[in-house]
């Protein structure tokens, strides 16, 4: 599984006050009819999953994974809710919303698809973030944010009251850039109806990270890692195609650079990504903003 996020955030250091949670280098505005349907698309894909899903696994497919009725009752309200999403978006965009694509999702039984579930609304949450400074409509903005919200609830449900994992991963949510969402949606879309319009994003060559080693692929020596976590961004040089980084806890994001300075990271000089790193913490521990230096 990989992912990864690439947003440049700058934190103004000494109090760790955010200066400004806005992409930098995006190539160039966007307009509010291209995040529409780079919404749509991500919602898109979002109902297949869940519909996908529920459609494979019957509720004693759930019952033998273990899992309570209201597990599977849950899934399918929240199944109800992207169909709603895609609606009101596509109903917005009117004749030039996106169509859905083909997917192709990598669960073979309920826990492996409660896991991506966690996963995927993590990115959604990331990407609404990361998306939000560009919305120009404030209207659009606040129908943006409801479903950012939402997204954000349901990946509480499933990453805390299924999974049995962390709700959170922190003080702070990640925001992510288009190229980085666009990068990850990209691994789950086997093909899209080519009377689609194509948006201005593209994505970026994959990366892997062996968190337990630190082996990295997709990225080499004179390069670096940046580490997206919260409001912070943090660059790792990679040596001897390894990277050493520090501890994080929940959904963290990772993406390759030739860029060392972590303000500067973005779209001009990342070389591959996202991956996602995963580190549940226990309810005892200290879950504070991370702190690692830039
Ligand atoms: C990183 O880039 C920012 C923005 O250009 C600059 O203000 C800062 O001094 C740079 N930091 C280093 C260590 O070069």
């Amino acid at each position: 599984m990989r992912f990864s996020t690439s947003t440049v955030l700058a934190l103004v250091s000494a109090c760790g006050v955010l200066a400004s949670p806005i992409e930098k280098r995006q190539a160039a505005a966007i307009d509010d009819t291209t995040i529409l349907n780079y919404a749509l698309t991500l919602e898109h894909l979002e109902n297949a999953f869940y519909k996908g899903a529920l459609e494979q696994f019957d509720a004693a497919a759930f019952a033998s994974a273990g899992f309570p009725p209201w597990v599977r009752e849950r899934f399918a309200q929240i199944s109800e809710h992207e169909s709603s999403h895609v609606a009101l978006l596509a109903g917005a965009l009117g004749d030039v919303a996106v169509q859905p694509c083909t997917y192709k999702f990598p669960y073979t039984d309920p826990k492996s698809f409660a896991a991506l579930s966690a996963i995927l609304e993590n990115v959604g949450v990331s990407a609404y973030l990361g998306a939000a400074a560009s919305i120009m409509d404030k209207e659009y903005l606040t129908v943006a944010g409801s479903i950012l919200t939402t997204e954000s609830r349901h990946q509480a449900w499933v990453s805390s009251a299924v999974n049995k994992n962390e709700g959170w991963s922190g003080p702070y949510d990640t925001p992510v850039g288009f190229n980085v969402v666009y990068s990850a949606a990209a691994a789950f879309i086997t093909g899209c109806p080519s009377t689609n319009t194509a948006l201005p994003f593209k994505a970026f060559p994959a990366l892997t990270y062996d968190a337990a080693t630190g082996a990295v692929t997709g990225a080499s020596d004179g390069q670096y890692i940046a580490l997206y976590q919260g409001l912070n961004v943090a660059t790792y040089p990679i040596q001897g195609g390894k990277v050493m980084l520090p501890t994080t806890q929940g959904t963290a994001y990772l993406t390759a650079t030739s860029e060392k300075n972590a303000t500067l990271v973005g779209d001009a000089n990342i070389v591959a990504g996202p991956a996602i790193v995963i580190n549940h913490f226990k309810a005892e521990a200290s879950n504070p903003a991370p702190s690692f230096a830039y």
